[in-house]
């Protein structure tokens, strides 16, 4: 867990992307998915990122500067989520494509998949998309709590294949901490291989 987490930038439209000169690592995910959750749980701080049981809460790109560590976690807007209008979900999108391209400060995407769904397109799409930037993703399975053994292991496999992976995703539950630790300690070893290259 990080000292000291400090909410740096707020971005909420195209225009006001600037380069973030620190190492980064995003969080994207479906609407809904936990994102705000694990970054909450992550820094041990309850209520950093705002989250809620109605999909659309993070409606921006939020840069949290850890330290001592010293690189940004990234939490994105939440895609896919049906309740808001086609402008309003293709402006997102744009934002967190816009972001995600070119970005030579980002060190990896932590995509968030539901453990209890099986791989959905959406999220396919998503990561094709991060793996065409050359830009490294970690899959992350959330929710654990709430879903059982059998059809978590199951959804753990089919993406595993589909991702053609060495190891399933990491199974996590920001409501019970399941692996909270080990994630945090998997992204420190991701950090610090980038700091050895650069
Ligand atoms: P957007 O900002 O809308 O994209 O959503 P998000 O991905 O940031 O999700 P958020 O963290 O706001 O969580 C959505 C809902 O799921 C909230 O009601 C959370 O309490 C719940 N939730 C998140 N993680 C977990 C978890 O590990 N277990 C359980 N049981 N509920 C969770
Ligand atoms: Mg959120």
């Amino acid at each position: 867990m990080p000292s000291t987490v400090i909410l740096e930038k707020t971005i909420y439209t195209i225009d006001q992307l600037e380069e973030m000169p620190l190492p980064q690592l995003a969080l994207a995910g479906r609407s809904n998915v936990g994102k705000s959750s694990l970054l909450n749980k992550l820094t041990g701080r309850k209520n950093l990122a705002k989250t809620s049981s109605t999909p659309g809460k993070t409606r921006s790109l939020n840069f949290y500067k850890v330290l001592p560590e010293d690189f940004y976690l990234v939490d994105l807007p939440g895609y896919g989520y049906a309740r808001c209008s086609k402008t309003e979900r293709e402006k997102w999108a744009a934002l967190i494509n816009r972001y995600l391209r070119d970005n030579v400060h980002l060190f990896g995407v932590v995509a968030l998949l539901d453990s209890r769904l099986p791989p959905q397109t959406l999220d396919i799409e998503l990561i094709t998309f991060i793996r065409s930037q050359g830009i490294d993703v970690f899959p992350v399975m959330t929710k654990a709590d709430k879903c059982k053994q059998p059809v978590r292991s199951a959804n753990q496999t089919a993406w595993q294949r589909l991702l053609g992976s060495e190891k399933p995703p990491l199974l996590t539950s920001s409501h019970s901490g399941m692996n909270i630790d080990k994630l945090w300690q998997f992204f420190l070893e991701k950090f610090a291989a980038v700091q050895h290259t650069e």
